[in-house]
């Protein structure tokens, strides 16, 4: 899958941020993408742009927390697409605080978006990736190695995804289908906009300072190439990937890193 070229590509959370980029990149290189999200105005406006560019794009409403959002989407692509060789399970957003102020109904919410719809994403796509023999591609973060004070919620539903995807990997390698792990540091979205309730709040200030934000279209089209070679697994942006490197390699000296950071109320999610 070198090329992507006519491939038929289903993205969630395609209506902003990483998976709208990885929408414009995959239209651009000649691909066919149907982008799922809630939002149908703000997918709408992603299908159009692509559309404007001579791309080739559909929009599902759809909301991940209800499994039968998700199989009427999953339903609608492939029969719009005849077909599917990539899937992206990358809606989620981030719960913020700190533990002892964070409710149960906050964790659960957090683990019903991320973790819980991109399993049913996983469940409805597969038997149409089986049969194309194509490529799953879950999106991680480096807060899926590198768990700070404030992002417990978010750290853990990215720690669940992380294992989800190695676990996959050998089940689905006899059906010749790939697993992708993409865990990026902090690419520019909406995800730092949204609240805990998993409102966007366009007013908020994003508190991760520009110069470590890596731009969304730059972001995917490395998602994309590895996607394309069927890596096992990609860390985006410098400081991820020297996060990631510490996790695995210098374990003590990360976790007095860590454990000495502050816990700010409003820490940046990645
Ligand atoms: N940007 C970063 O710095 C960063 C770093 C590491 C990992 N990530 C991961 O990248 C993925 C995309 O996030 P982003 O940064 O691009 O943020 P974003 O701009 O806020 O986009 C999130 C997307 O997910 C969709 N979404 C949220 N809840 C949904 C639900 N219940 N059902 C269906 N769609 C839903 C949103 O659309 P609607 O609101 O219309 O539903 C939107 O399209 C997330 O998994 C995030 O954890 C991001």
């Amino acid at each position: 899958m070198r090329n992507a070229a006519g491939l038929r590509v289903f993205i969630t959370g395609g209506s902003s941020g990483i998976g709208a980029a990885l929408a414009r990149r995959f239209a651009q290189l000649k691909a066919k993408v149907v982008i799922a999200a809630r939002s149908q105005e703000r997918l709408e406006a992603v299908c159009q742009g692509i559309r404007a560019q001579g791309g080739w794009a559909q929009a599902v409403v759809c909301d991940v927390t209800d499994s039968l959002s998700v199989e009427k989407a999953v339903a609608f692509a492939r029969e719009s697409l005849g077909g599917l060789d990539v899937v992206v399970a990358n809606a989620g957003f981030g719960v913020v605080g700190r533990v002892e102020e964070l409710t149960l109904e906050d964790f659960e919410r957090q683990f019903e978006t991320n973790v819980y719809g991109v399993i049913r994403t996983v469940k409805a796509a597969l038997p149409a990736l089986k049969e194309s023999r194509g490529v799953l591609a879950i999106m991680g973060s480096v807060s899926g190695y590198f768990p700070t004070p404030g992002a417990s919620a978010y750290a853990m539903s990215k720690f669940a995804v992380r294992a989800l995807a190695e676990s996959l990997r050998g089940e689905l390698r006899p059906y010749g289908v790939s697993v992708v792990l993409i865990s990026p540091g902090f690419v520019e979205s909406n995800i730092r906009r949204v609240d805990n309730r998993g409102i966007l709040r366009p007013e908020a200030p994003d508190p991760v300072p520009p110069w470590l934000i890596m731009p969304a279209e730059k972001a995917a089209k490395l998602m994309v190439r590895a996607i394309l070679k069927r890596k096992p697994e990609l860390v985006v942006t410098g400081h991820g990937k020297l996060a990631v490197f510490l996790a695995r390699h210098f374990p003590r000296l990360t976790r007095a890193l860590v454990s000495r950071s502050q816990a700010r109320r409003q820490p940046g999610r990645n």
